[in-house]
């Protein structure tokens, strides 16, 4: 028995990267999961991963979290399955094109507040009644190291994830009396596909796949910090140094930020 046996567990984004492996680790352990996904084939790959065991249900759904319709009838459809939700894990996210802010339209911003807020306000909003309903039970969503300190050419992103850390902060403060422990992560950099999918040039493709941390073992943080009831889940060492840096000097930590992250001011330019 461990921890998440025989729990139910949703997870968003399982198709690929953190939550592919937060899904195959959670099933590993006995947990039944609602795992959805926007790429149907991609998730068909993660279904695959997942040790067969005749002790563990894996719903399966293709699920854009953005669609405010799609997502409520997909959690009436968990809840009818399982009867009930232990841990929902709003993980789903995308990152923005990587030009600074002038370069930026419209439709940047919404293309990533849409999946990266309004995804996770959608999961928080729908499961928040079944998750009060049964004491004990788990929120986690998925900010980033840049829901923290914000580093140039990520504007879009940046907004999105301080507002999930300012969503779920606030969540953890209202359901502090109300049996729901709620933890906001702060992945720094994981090496997945996020990268890939947003188009991003070589340089930074090749910087998330060779310096980033496995999502195997962001997982495993992961998952160590839902089951303690953190309310904050730092993942890499260079998390914990920008976190760091950004108390220290709230309003100054720009020119010791852009070498931790690689960024060369000419770049800025
Ligand atoms: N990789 C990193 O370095 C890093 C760092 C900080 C935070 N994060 C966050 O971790 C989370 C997981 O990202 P990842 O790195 O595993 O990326 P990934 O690209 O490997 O996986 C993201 C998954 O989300 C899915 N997705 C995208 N849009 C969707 C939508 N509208 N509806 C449903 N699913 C959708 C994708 O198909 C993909 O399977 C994201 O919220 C991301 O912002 C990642």
């Amino acid at each position: 028995m461990t921890y998440f046996s025989d729990k139910v567990a949703v997870v968003t984004g399982a198709g690929s990267g953190i939550g592919r492996a937060l899904t195959v680790q959670l099933a590993g352990q006995g947990c039944h999961v609602a795992i959805s996904d926007i790429n149907e084939d991609n998730l068909a790959e993660t279904v695959a991963l997942i040790p067969q065991s005749d002790r563990v249900t894996a719903k399966t759904n293709t699920l854009d979290v953005s669609d405010r319709k799609q997502f409520s009838k997909y959690a009436l459809e968990v809840i009818e399955e399982f009867g009930r939700v232990d841990v929902v894990i709003n993980n789903a996210g995308i990152s923005g094109r990587d030009v600074t802010m002038d370069e930026f339209d419209y439709a940047d911003y919404e293309r990533v507040l849409n999946v990266n807020l309004w995804g996770v306000i959608h999961g928080s909003h729908e499961f928040l009644p079944h998750l009060i309903a049964n004491p004990g039970s788990h929120l986690v969503n998925v900010s980033s190291i840049f829901g923290l300190v914000a580093p140039p050419m990520a504007g879009a992103y940046c907004a999105s994830k301080f507002a999930v850390r300012g969503y779920t902060e606030a969540l953890r403060t209202e359901l502090r009396d109300r049996g729901v422990h709620v933890t906001c992560v702060h992945p720094g950099v994981i090496a997945t596909n996020i990268a890939v999918a947003a188009g991003l040039d070589e340089e930074t493709v090749n910087a998330f796949s060779t310096k980033g941390l496995t999502p195997e073992k962001a997982a495993r943080v992961i998952l160590k910090g839902v089951q303690k009831g953190k309310a904050r889940v730092l993942v890499t060492g260079g998390a914990y140094l920008l976190d760091f840096l950004q108390r220290l000097m709230p309003g100054g930590y720009r020119s010791l930020m852009l070498p931790i992250i690689g960024i060369k001011s000419n770049k800025l330019k």
